[in-house]
């Protein structure tokens, strides 16, 4: 048996062209590996009914990690529930960690008011499964939650919605302890807690006292605490003052967004979905239907999985290979996909980085 098994879902649209791309490069890694192929998403959805069905949850069950493309999900098709949810949940995936690095001679980079390019190099750590995301919402609200809280009392008699922002002591504790410990093995200099503790004072306060806990275990790390709305707004000043990032779900899910937009969209986004025994890499768009099967887009969101895989089964020297390989791609701006001006195809792009390892 090989030594790694590697759950392959391509998905729907666009995850099939980047796929494709990703396993040139990673069979030219020359890993002992095997595939183990699935699906999931609106293609199975489609044919039997159901986003992840019995023989994918199978694959995942008998595999360490999974390749994952990209899935389309459609609004108000009754029953349908999305098969990235299902998975992340059925594993306890509770972190999901999103690099933003820049590329020298990426045309796309962020650039400051004074022409530069500043070097970005950041990890964000976001909380996966709980926070304002738990899905437990009232509309209409039940009378007695009017009672519960005197803060409540002016919204009486009207016309409320009510979503709740769930916070467990464990669950703070576990992503800032990963976000620590990835600091530690990476030789990370700094972790910057996102928070926004004045107003939000109970959840954030939690989420913010286990930071300072964890932190105490690491000394040689320097720690920052800094509300979500000035981090916005230092992401467009100076997004080079950061390193690690740990925060909760949603404010997670907004500044990896901005982050990523800051060293090239959605053509340079990765994601790792991990939880204690199983981990999804993913890239963070989406399966842009109109581009499907043309291989037009750009691969390297998808290859930007696979140094974090790497390093997730212990390949360190695979993950640090490909990690350059992308690197000199880009800067040399040779192969590049229309998104960055170019007009390669993905598997162009693909085989190029493969090339460069
Ligand atoms: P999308 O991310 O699929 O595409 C939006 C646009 O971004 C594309 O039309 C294209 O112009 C550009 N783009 C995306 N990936 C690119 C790449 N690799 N290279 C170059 N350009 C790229 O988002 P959209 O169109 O809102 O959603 C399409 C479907 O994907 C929907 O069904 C949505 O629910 C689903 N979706 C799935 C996600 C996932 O699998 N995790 C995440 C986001 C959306
Ligand atoms: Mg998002």
């Amino acid at each position: 048996m090989a030594k790694h098994r590697i759950c392959r879902i391509p998905g729907d649209g666009i995850g099939h062209d980047v796929m494709e791309a990703a396993t040139i490069v990673v069979e030219a890694l020359g890993l002992d590996l095997e595939w183990v192929d699935a699906d999931a998403g609106w293609c199975m959805w489609e044919k039997h009914g159901n986003t992840v069905p019995e023989a994918t949850w199978k694959a995942l069950e008998s595999t360490k990690c999974c390749l994952f493309g990209a899935i389309t999900s459609k609004p108000g098709v009754k029953g349908f529930k999305s098969a990235i949810l299902q998975i992340r949940q059925r594993f306890d995936m509770y972190i999901n960690l999103r690099p933003m690095k820049s590329y020298e001679g990426n045309p796309l980079n962020f650039r400051n008011p004074k022409g530069e390019n500043p070097p970005i190099d950041m990890v964000i750590f976001r909380e996966n499964t709980e926070g304002l995301y738990s899905a437990v919402e009232f509309h209409p609200t039940p009378e007695a939650m009017f009672e519960m809280h005197p803060g409540m009392e002016r919204f009486k008699g009207r016309d409320v919605a009510v979503s709740c922002r769930v916070f467990t002591r464990d669950g703070c504790r576990r992503i800032v302890e990963a976000a620590f410990k990835y600091a530690k093995e990476h030789g990370r200099k700094k972790v910057t807690a996102v928070h926004k503790a004045n107003v939000i004072r109970l959840t954030c306060g939690m989420f913010l006292e286990e930071f300072r806990e964890v932190a105490k275990q690491y000394p040689d790390i320097e720690t920052t605490e800094e509300n979500v709305d000035a981090v916005t707004m230092w992401f467009v000043k100076n997004p080079d003052f950061y390193d690690v990032l740990v925060t909760t779900n949603m404010f997670g899910d907004i500044i990896s967004d901005e982050a990523a937009q800051l060293v090239g969209g959605l053509g340079f986004a990765a994601s790792a979905n991990m939880g204690d025994r199983y981990a999804l890499f993913e890239p963070s768009h989406g399966s842009a239907p109109k581009y499907a099967g043309m291989y037009k887009v750009n691969p390297t969101a998808m290859i930007k999985c696979i140094p974090l895989m790497c390093d997730y089964i212990g390949e360190k020297e695979e993950a640090r290979a490909v990690e350059a390989a992308i690197a000199r791609v880009v800067k040399e701006g040779k192969v590049r996909t229309y998104d960055l001006g170019g007009s390669n195809t993905t598997l162009e792009v693909g085989q190029a980085i493969a090339d460069a390892l």
